[in-house]
C-alpha cells in the first residue's frame, strides 16, 4: 500500500496552493484507490513553536529521557512518521513575505531533529530519512522569481524548503510554481492552468514509478 502525505500551509479559503495539492491527490487516489492519504493541515491545526523543554528534550539520549521528555516530543516523533511513512510527500506553500509561512516553518522546526532526522559526523551532515521518496513542493505566489531576474535574490522560499528538506535527506525535490498571481487575473489564471498541466504529467510519471516498485 503506497501512502501519500499532503502539507497544506495557506490560511487563504480560495488558496492556488490548496487547490493544487487537491489536483494532486484526487490524481493519487485514483490510481491508488487503496492508498493511504495523510493530510497535515497547518491552518487547521496549527503546530507548537519550539520550546525550551523540547529543546533539552531533543538533545537528551532517548535512554535518558524522562515521560515528561518523551511526551514533549511526542508530536515531532508523529510528523516524523508520517514523513518516513510516505511514498509521496507534497507541499502546498504560499508565499509570505519572500519565504514560508511561519506554520511551515514550525513544521520543519518539528521535523528537523538530530540523531531522527540529520546527523554530524566527520564527512559533514548527513540526512536520516531513507532515500526514494517523490517529494514535490507547489509554490504560489503573487510575483516572478524566474533566474536572471532582479527578483531572483528576493526568493527566501524555494531555496529554503530546498536547503532543509535536503539537510534531513529529501534531496530530490520538484517545484511546481503557480506565480505571478498579483499580474492580473488572466495572467494568475495562465500560470494556475500552466501548474496543473505540469502536475498532471509529473502525476502520470509518478504513479509510473510507483507501480513499478509495488
Ligand atoms: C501575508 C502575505 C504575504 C505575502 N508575501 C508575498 C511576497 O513576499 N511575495 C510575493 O510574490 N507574494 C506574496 N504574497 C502573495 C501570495 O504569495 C499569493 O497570494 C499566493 O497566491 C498565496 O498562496 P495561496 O493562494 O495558496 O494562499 C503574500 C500574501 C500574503 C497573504
Amino acid at each position: 500500500m503506497h501512502t501519500l502525505l499532503i502539507v497544506n500551509s495557506s490560511p487563504r479559503s480560495n488558496s492556488v496552493s490548496r487547490r493544487l495539492t487537491r489536483h494532486v491527490a484526487e490524481q493519487w487516489t485514483a490510481h491508488n484507490p487503496d492508498g493511504r492519504v495523510i493530510e497535515r493541515d497547518l491552518v487547521a491545526e496549527p503546530l507548537p513553536f519550539l520550546t525550551e523543554s523540547w529543546i533539552e528534550a531533543s538533545t537528551t539520549p532517548a535512554a535518558q529521557q524522562t515521560p515528561e521528555q518523551q511526551q514533549a516530543l511526542a508530536l515531532s516523533d508523529t510528523l516524523i512518521e508520517e514523513l518516513r511513512a510516505a511514498d509521496v510527500i507534497v507541499l502546498g506553500v504560499p508565499m509570505h513575505n519572500f519565504s514560508i509561512p511561519a506554520s511551515l516553518k514550525a513544521w520543519i522546526d518539528l521535523i528537523t531533529r538530530a540523531g531522527k532526522t540529520f546527523s554530524y559526523s566527520d564527512k559533514g551532515p548527513q540526512g536520516l530519512i531513507p532515500e526514494g521518496k517523490q517529494v514535490l513542493a507547489i509554490v504560489s505566489r503573487g510575483g516572478s522569481y524566474a533566474e536572471g531576474t532582479p527578483a531572483f535574490a528576493a526568493d527566501f522560499q524555494v531555496p529554503y524548503l530546498r536547503h532543509m528538506l535536503s539537510f534531513i535527506g529529501l534531496k530530490s525535490l520538484t517545484v511546481i510554481e503557480a506565480d505571478k498571481q498579483a499580474f492580473g487575473a488572466e495572467v494568475a489564471q495562465q500560470s494556475v492552468d500552466n501548474a496543473v498541466n505540469k502536475l498532471s504529467a509529473l502525476s502520470e510519471s509518478c504513479n509510473a514509478q510507483l507501480a513499478a516498485s509495488s
